[in-house]
């Protein structure tokens, strides 16, 4: 028998790293996962078959973390390979790379595999926290909002506090999106790790950054809710001058917002971990979505053309 889960890749469209000290912010599932099969093999322990698709590096530089998040999701799921072991093989749409959701699709993706393979017949809820779980491997003191869009998919409202909150917001019509790929392989642990050194050392000038922060994620609701994508685009750009002030931007992410922008996007930033890895782009509409992602690609990056806000994450 061979057990089979999904994990959507997400977008952050508001808020990465301040969401780690509870500041609300807004994640998408995409229309990208990433698929895990497990099957009983005669030898103990686990092996890996890694088929999916990644910026050349990500797998060589993931793959301590990937051993590790997999150890903890077993752990965590009381599972014995001593005598029978598995083999889990990871495959489906999601080209892995820093800012997408990668890492949290896979841990979602086996979770479930390993749930369907066993027959644990675990609730969302609980595949949510054991992929949590598995995402400290990554991520050091993960937030738990990538995990959480890779469960759930769709639009979330996400605040991290002793029991998170998360909300959907709902969209009549998914908007279209843009992600554009520096290629660079980011540590997002690292990134996490940087943020935390400087609002240390810099207590009251993150404290304005923050309380900004926050802000926009109340006014970035309001403007989903109106579907106002020209504020959303505005504020869009305002969260990533926060991003570069906290000093998780980069020379290659800020080329590719201003690409974006430039282009006609409605606004644009960089997303997840950042120092590498992608941006996002809102492009209502097909046209100027096949505009900003060509712009993109001439200049040699990797896009991908994706819409946030679909009810689920699709296939
Ligand atoms: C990474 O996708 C998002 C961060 O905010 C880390 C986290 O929330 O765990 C940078």
């Amino acid at each position: 028998m061979t057990g089979e889960g999904i994990g959507f890749g997400k977008a952050i469209v508001f808020n990465e790293h301040f969401v780690v000290y509870g500041v609300p912010a807004i994640v998408s599932a995409i229309g990208k996962y990433t698929i895990a099969k497990v099957k009983t093999i005669d030898e103990p322990g686990w092996r890996l078959n890694d088929n999916r698709k990644a910026t050349p590096n990500y797998k060589e530089e993931k793959i301590e973390q990937q051993k590790d998040s997999i150890n903890r999701i077993l752990k965590k799921m009381d599972i014995d390979l001593s005598k029978n072991g598995i083999e889990i093989t990871l495959d489906g749409t999601l080209y892995c790379a820093s800012g997408i959701g990668a890492s949290a699709a896979s841990c979602v993706a086996i979770a479930r595999a390993l749930s369907n393979h066993y027959n644990m017949d675990l609730s969302d809820e609980e595949i949510n926290s054991i992929a949590y779980e598995g995402e400290k491997a990554y991520h050091g003191n993960p937030s738990g909002i990538d995990n959480t869009a890779s469960t759930f998919g769709g639009l979330i409202w996400f605040e991290k506090s002793e029991n998170n909150i998360m909300d959907r917001i709902s969209l009549q019509n998914p908007v279209e999106i843009v992600m554009g790929n520096t290629g660079k392989v980011a540590d997002t642990a690292a990134a996490v790790a940087g943020v935390r050194e400087r609002r240390e050392r810099n207590p009251e000038k993150y404290k304005e950054i923050f309380a900004r922060a926050e802000n926009i994620a109340y006014l970035a609701k309001d403007a989903f809710q109106n579907e106002d994508y020209q504020e959303l685009g505005k504020l869009m750009n305002e969260n990533h001058k926060l991003l570069q002030q906290i000093e998780v931007s980069s020379k290659e992410l800020d080329f590719l917002v201003k690409l974006a922008r430039d282009a006609g996007a409605l606004g644009a930033k960089l997303t997840g971990g950042g120092l590498g890895g992608n941006i996002i782009a809102l492009t209502p509409g097909k046209d100027l979505q096949e505009r900003v992602a060509n712009a993109i690609e001439k200049e040699g990056f990797q896009t991908l053309k994706t819409v946030i806000g679909a009810t689920r994450g699709m296939r």
